[in-house]
């Protein structure tokens, strides 16, 4: 059985940067409030490039990284929750841009989850023996979709995207254990683009609740309890112990929360990566943003020496943990 190998990563994010003193210009906050809530002190915010741009410039980086032929491609995932629209699917969008005719494509949505969920998924494709090639992208446009009038909310979230190239290379398993969660009936805790049928057929209803909304306790809460359980769970299952893991790549929400779990599971903070100070949450591509920028500096390497915990957690609510062999 051949699986699969990540054989490169890469990231892109918009040029603008906006810190939190250029937010409290706009809006009653403070550098202050927001870093020492939240950790976050600047994101990267689009001023025309939609999410579909964003992945593109991820997918390019990546053939061009790898030297990868295009047309090998066998299929394109884009994990998001901020698509230029419904149809067509923001992954097809970037396979019509990278020129991929052999892909098929397709959008995945798990909020915050998205690339873990999206990861899984294409490593099943690969050990199918189905598909030998594939691209894994995380990618958003969130400020188009936060309430730009509520501060509680819009000085979270930022733009970017990030990814992986996957081809069936190994014969050693990319995912040595994983366990992915949802709770739909806690799912109104955090929502965007609500809508409901409006045809003559209809009886009048809510109106259209486009923006995100966040109970941010709530969502704190589920986070701290729920996650490091799974992080537990998943570790047990890979036969591993946390000191076994060189790194936890977590999804980039809040400082505090990775403190809390850090603490929860029993091991070194420093061994949370972190970078939302400088991108805030990017919901799906947050992951795939920092696995790109670590492989990048040298502290990760693709060469099968290094086990990761990779688990994101959001909306849905949907959360999971990748435990993985780089
Ligand atoms: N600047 C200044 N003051 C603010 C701001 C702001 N940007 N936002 C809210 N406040 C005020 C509130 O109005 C409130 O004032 P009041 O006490 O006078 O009523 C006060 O600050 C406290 O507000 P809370 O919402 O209670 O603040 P809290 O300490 O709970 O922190 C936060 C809010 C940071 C959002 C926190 O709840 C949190 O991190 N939650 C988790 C969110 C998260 O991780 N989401 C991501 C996972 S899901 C996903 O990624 C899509």
């Amino acid at each position: 059985m051949t699986f699969a190998k990540i054989t490169a990563t890469a990231h892109y994010a918009p040029e603008q940067v906006v810190t939190n003193d250029a937010l409290s210009q706009i809006m009653a906050t403070s550098d202050e409030w927001i870093a020492s809530r939240t950790g976050i002190r600047s994101r990267h915010i689009s001023i025309d490039e939609n999410t579909s741009d964003l992945a593109t410039k991820v997918g390019q980086r990546l053939l061009e990284q790898a030297a990868f032929p295009v047309e090998a491609l066998d299929f394109i995932i884009v994990a998001t929750v901020s698509p230029d629209g419904n149809m067509p699917s923001t992954a097809s969008l970037v396979q019509a841009n990278l020129g991929a005719h052999n892909a098929f494509a397709f959008d995945l949505t798990a909020a915050c989850s998205g690339f873990v969920y999206a990861l899984s998924v294409a490593d099943k494709l690969i050990a199918s023996g189905a598909y030998q090639n594939g691209l894994v992208i995380g990618a958003e446009v969130l400020s188009k979709v936060v309430d730009w009038s509520d501060r509680a909310t819009s000085v979270l979230f930022g733009d970017g995207a990030g990814g992986v190239l996957l081809q069936a290379l190994s014969d050693e398993p990319l995912i040595l254990a994983e366990s992915l969660k949802s709770d739909g009936s806690r799912g109104m805790s955090l929502t965007s683009n609500l809508t409901y049928p409006t045809s003559p057929f209809s009886e009048p209803s809510q109106a259209d609740d486009l923006f995100l909304k966040m109970d941010g306790r709530a969502i704190f809460d589920f986070a701290v309890r729920d996650v490091p359980k799974n992080i537990l769970e998943s570790l047990v299952q890979a036969e591993l112990s946390v000191d076994e893991i060189d790194y936890f790549l977590l999804h980039q929400a809040n400082s505090r929360i990775l403190d809390k779990m850090a603490r929860k599971i029993k091991t070194d903070r420093q061994k949370f990566l972190q970078n939302m100070q400088r991108y805030g949450n990017t919901s799906a591509a947050s992951i795939p943003i920092i696995l790109s920028e670590s492989v990048a500096d040298g502290t990760l390497k693709l060469d099968g020496t290094q086990k990761l915990v990779l688990t994101g957690f959001g909306g849905g609510l949907t959360w999971g943990t990748l435990v993985v062999k780089i």
